[in-house]
Protein backbone atom coordinates (compact mmCIF):
# COMPACT_ATOMS: atom_id res chain seq x y z
CA UNK A 1 0.00 0.00 0.00
CA UNK A 2 1.23 3.41 -0.55
CA UNK A 3 1.57 6.04 1.78
CA UNK A 4 -0.31 7.97 0.42
CA UNK A 5 -2.87 8.58 -2.26
CA UNK A 6 -2.61 10.99 -5.34
CA UNK A 7 -5.79 13.50 -4.98
CA UNK A 8 -7.03 12.39 -8.52
CA UNK A 9 -7.68 8.94 -6.16
CA UNK A 10 -9.99 10.61 -4.64
CA UNK A 11 -12.82 10.89 -7.39
CA UNK A 12 -15.93 12.15 -7.08
CA UNK A 13 -14.50 13.94 -3.90
CA UNK A 14 -11.44 15.57 -5.33
CA UNK A 15 -14.11 16.67 -8.70
CA UNK A 16 -15.33 18.88 -5.99
CA UNK A 17 -12.42 21.07 -5.34
CA UNK A 18 -11.77 23.94 -7.03
CA UNK A 19 -7.95 24.40 -5.45
CA UNK A 20 -5.79 21.92 -3.17
CA UNK A 21 -4.53 24.86 -0.96
CA UNK A 22 -2.85 22.38 1.72
CA UNK A 23 -0.96 18.91 0.50
CA UNK A 24 -1.22 15.87 2.75
CA UNK A 25 2.42 16.18 2.38
CA UNK A 26 2.11 20.43 3.58
CA UNK A 27 -0.06 19.01 6.74
CA UNK A 28 2.01 16.46 7.62
CA UNK A 29 5.08 18.49 7.90
CA UNK A 30 3.61 21.21 9.92
CA UNK A 31 1.77 18.50 12.14
CA UNK A 32 5.17 17.88 12.98
CA UNK A 33 6.66 20.37 13.96
CA UNK A 34 3.63 21.38 15.71
CA UNK A 35 4.50 18.07 17.90
CA UNK A 36 8.28 18.80 18.31
CA UNK A 37 7.28 21.80 20.01
CA UNK A 38 4.29 20.74 22.14
CA UNK A 39 6.59 17.64 23.51
CA UNK A 40 9.41 20.20 24.54
CA UNK A 41 6.99 22.51 26.11
CA UNK A 42 4.90 19.70 27.83
CA UNK A 43 8.40 17.60 28.44
CA UNK A 44 7.57 16.35 32.45
CA UNK A 45 3.74 17.21 32.64
CA UNK A 46 1.53 14.51 31.19
CA UNK A 47 -0.69 16.93 29.36
CA UNK A 48 -4.29 16.07 28.00
CA UNK A 49 -5.39 16.57 24.87
CA UNK A 50 -8.69 17.32 24.13
CA UNK A 51 -10.62 17.56 21.27
CA UNK A 52 -14.28 18.24 19.73
CA UNK A 53 -15.52 15.35 17.44
CA UNK A 54 -15.52 14.40 14.68
CA UNK A 55 -13.38 17.18 12.76
CA UNK A 56 -10.69 16.97 15.27
CA UNK A 57 -9.89 12.87 14.49
CA UNK A 58 -7.71 13.24 11.27
CA UNK A 59 -5.51 15.97 12.97
CA UNK A 60 -5.56 14.46 16.77
CA UNK A 61 -4.52 11.04 15.33
CA UNK A 62 -1.68 12.49 13.22
CA UNK A 63 -0.27 14.93 16.01
CA UNK A 64 -0.23 12.19 18.56
CA UNK A 65 1.91 10.55 17.10
CA UNK A 66 4.36 13.07 15.93
CA UNK A 67 4.19 13.66 20.59
CA UNK A 68 7.23 12.26 21.68
CA UNK A 69 6.30 12.44 25.64
CA UNK A 70 3.67 10.93 27.57
CA UNK A 71 -0.18 12.32 26.91
CA UNK A 72 -2.86 11.32 27.47
CA UNK A 73 -6.01 11.70 24.92
CA UNK A 74 -10.10 12.78 25.72
CA UNK A 75 -13.09 14.39 23.63
CA UNK A 76 -15.93 15.52 23.63
CA UNK A 77 -18.60 16.33 20.95
CA UNK A 78 -21.57 19.30 20.74
CA UNK A 79 -24.30 20.18 18.59
CA UNK A 80 -25.48 23.58 17.79
CA UNK A 81 -29.10 24.26 18.54
CA UNK A 82 -29.75 26.06 15.03
CA UNK A 83 -27.43 27.81 12.33
CA UNK A 84 -28.27 31.14 14.18
CA UNK A 85 -27.57 30.48 17.83
CA UNK A 86 -24.05 28.56 16.84
CA UNK A 87 -23.49 32.64 14.76
CA UNK A 88 -23.86 33.38 18.88
CA UNK A 89 -21.48 30.63 19.79
CA UNK A 90 -24.17 28.62 22.09
CA UNK A 91 -23.47 24.74 21.90
CA UNK A 92 -24.93 21.99 24.30
CA UNK A 93 -22.54 19.16 25.16
CA UNK A 94 -23.84 16.06 23.48
CA UNK A 95 -20.63 14.25 25.04
CA UNK A 96 -18.85 15.06 28.04
CA UNK A 97 -15.45 14.31 28.62
CA UNK A 98 -14.96 10.88 30.32
CA UNK A 99 -11.93 12.37 32.39
CA UNK A 100 -12.04 14.46 35.38
CA UNK A 101 -9.44 17.40 34.58
CA UNK A 102 -8.99 19.08 37.97
CA UNK A 103 -5.41 19.89 38.02
CA UNK A 104 -4.66 18.45 34.52
CA UNK A 105 -2.50 19.98 32.15
CA UNK A 106 -5.11 20.52 29.23
CA UNK A 107 -3.75 21.15 25.60
CA UNK A 108 -6.94 21.99 23.58
CA UNK A 109 -6.88 20.41 20.04
CA UNK A 110 -8.71 21.98 17.14
CA UNK A 111 -8.99 21.13 13.30
CA UNK A 112 -10.28 24.78 12.58
CA UNK A 113 -11.00 28.36 14.38
CA UNK A 114 -13.19 31.00 12.67
CA UNK A 115 -14.77 33.28 14.90
CA UNK A 116 -13.99 31.22 18.15
CA UNK A 117 -17.38 31.56 19.45
CA UNK A 118 -17.45 28.01 19.92
CA UNK A 119 -13.88 27.89 21.58
CA UNK A 120 -14.79 30.56 23.86
CA UNK A 121 -17.91 29.10 25.34
CA UNK A 122 -15.60 25.81 25.96
CA UNK A 123 -13.16 27.34 27.41
CA UNK A 124 -14.77 28.86 30.34
CA UNK A 125 -16.72 25.35 30.36
CA UNK A 126 -13.21 23.57 31.09
CA UNK A 127 -11.82 26.18 33.50
CA UNK A 128 -14.67 26.23 35.57
CA UNK A 129 -13.00 22.05 36.83
CA UNK A 130 -10.28 24.18 37.66
CA UNK A 131 -7.80 22.15 35.27
CA UNK A 132 -3.83 23.96 35.79
CA UNK A 133 -3.67 25.22 33.00
CA UNK A 134 -5.52 25.15 28.97
CA UNK A 135 -3.56 26.00 26.13
CA UNK A 136 -5.20 26.07 22.73
CA UNK A 137 -3.52 24.17 19.60
CA UNK A 138 -5.45 24.66 15.69
CA UNK A 139 -4.47 23.13 13.14
CA UNK A 140 -5.68 26.25 10.79
CA UNK A 141 -6.98 29.43 12.01
CA UNK A 142 -9.10 32.11 9.95
CA UNK A 143 -7.72 35.04 12.16
CA UNK A 144 -9.37 37.61 10.65
CA UNK A 145 -12.87 36.35 11.36
CA UNK A 146 -12.65 36.25 14.80
CA UNK A 147 -14.92 38.00 17.18
CA UNK A 148 -13.38 37.25 20.74
CA UNK A 149 -9.64 37.40 21.01
CA UNK A 150 -8.66 33.99 22.34
CA UNK A 151 -4.81 33.02 23.28
CA UNK A 152 -3.85 30.78 20.49
CA UNK A 153 -0.48 28.97 21.37
CA UNK A 154 0.17 26.52 18.52
CA UNK A 155 -0.84 27.46 15.23
CA UNK A 156 -0.78 25.30 12.00
CA UNK A 157 -1.90 27.46 9.24
CA UNK A 158 -3.65 30.61 9.05
CA UNK A 159 -6.39 31.26 6.46
CA UNK A 160 -8.17 33.25 4.64
CA UNK A 161 -11.99 33.67 5.11
CA UNK A 162 -12.56 31.10 2.07
CA UNK A 163 -14.36 27.57 3.14
CA UNK A 164 -12.50 25.03 2.91
CA UNK A 165 -13.00 21.17 3.60
CA UNK A 166 -10.73 17.72 3.86
CA UNK A 167 -8.70 16.41 6.68
CA UNK A 168 -11.49 16.07 8.85
CA UNK A 169 -13.24 19.64 7.71
CA UNK A 170 -16.78 18.55 6.78
CA UNK A 171 -19.26 20.30 4.25
CA UNK A 172 -22.75 18.76 5.31
CA UNK A 173 -20.84 15.83 6.63
CA UNK A 174 -19.00 14.79 3.33
CA UNK A 175 -15.27 15.16 2.59
CA UNK A 176 -13.59 14.64 5.74
CA UNK A 177 -11.95 11.76 4.51
CA UNK A 178 -9.69 13.61 1.73
CA UNK A 179 -5.99 13.57 2.96
CA UNK A 180 -5.44 17.14 1.60
CA UNK A 181 -7.26 20.92 2.28
CA UNK A 182 -8.77 22.41 -0.12
CA UNK A 183 -11.44 25.32 -1.77
CA UNK A 184 -15.01 23.63 -2.63
CA UNK A 185 -16.38 24.58 -6.13
CA UNK A 186 -18.59 27.59 -5.63
CA UNK A 187 -21.20 24.96 -7.48
CA UNK A 188 -21.26 23.07 -4.18
CA UNK A 189 -20.71 25.37 -1.30
CA UNK A 190 -23.69 27.52 -0.61
CA UNK A 191 -23.00 29.44 2.74
CA UNK A 192 -26.01 29.58 4.00
CA UNK A 193 -26.37 25.53 4.27
CA UNK A 194 -22.90 24.92 6.26
P1 LIG B 1 -16.35 29.12 15.30
O1 LIG B 1 -14.90 29.38 15.63
O2 LIG B 1 -17.24 29.09 16.50
O3 LIG B 1 -16.85 30.12 14.29
O4 LIG B 1 -16.54 27.71 14.63
C1 LIG B 1 -15.50 26.90 14.29
C2 LIG B 1 -16.06 25.63 13.70
O5 LIG B 1 -16.76 25.93 12.48
C3 LIG B 1 -14.93 24.70 13.30
O6 LIG B 1 -14.60 23.83 14.36
C4 LIG B 1 -15.52 23.99 12.12
O7 LIG B 1 -16.28 22.88 12.57
C5 LIG B 1 -16.45 24.98 11.49
N1 LIG B 1 -15.79 25.66 10.36
C6 LIG B 1 -15.38 26.95 10.28
N2 LIG B 1 -14.83 27.23 9.11
C7 LIG B 1 -14.87 26.07 8.40
C8 LIG B 1 -14.40 25.71 7.08
O8 LIG B 1 -13.82 26.50 6.30
N3 LIG B 1 -14.63 24.42 6.71
C9 LIG B 1 -15.24 23.51 7.51
N4 LIG B 1 -15.67 23.80 8.75
C10 LIG B 1 -15.48 25.08 9.19
MG1 LIG C 1 -14.91 21.55 14.61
Amino acid sequence: MKATLPPEAYGELYDGISKVLFSAEAIATRVTELGEQVSADYNGRYPLLVGVLNGVVPFMADLLRTITIPVEVDYLAIASYSAETRERGLVRLEKDLDETIKDRHLLFVEDMIDTGLTLNYLLQNLRAREPASIEVCTLFDKSRRRLINLPIKYKGFDLPDRFVVGYGLDYRGKYRNLPFVGLLKPEIFQPNNR
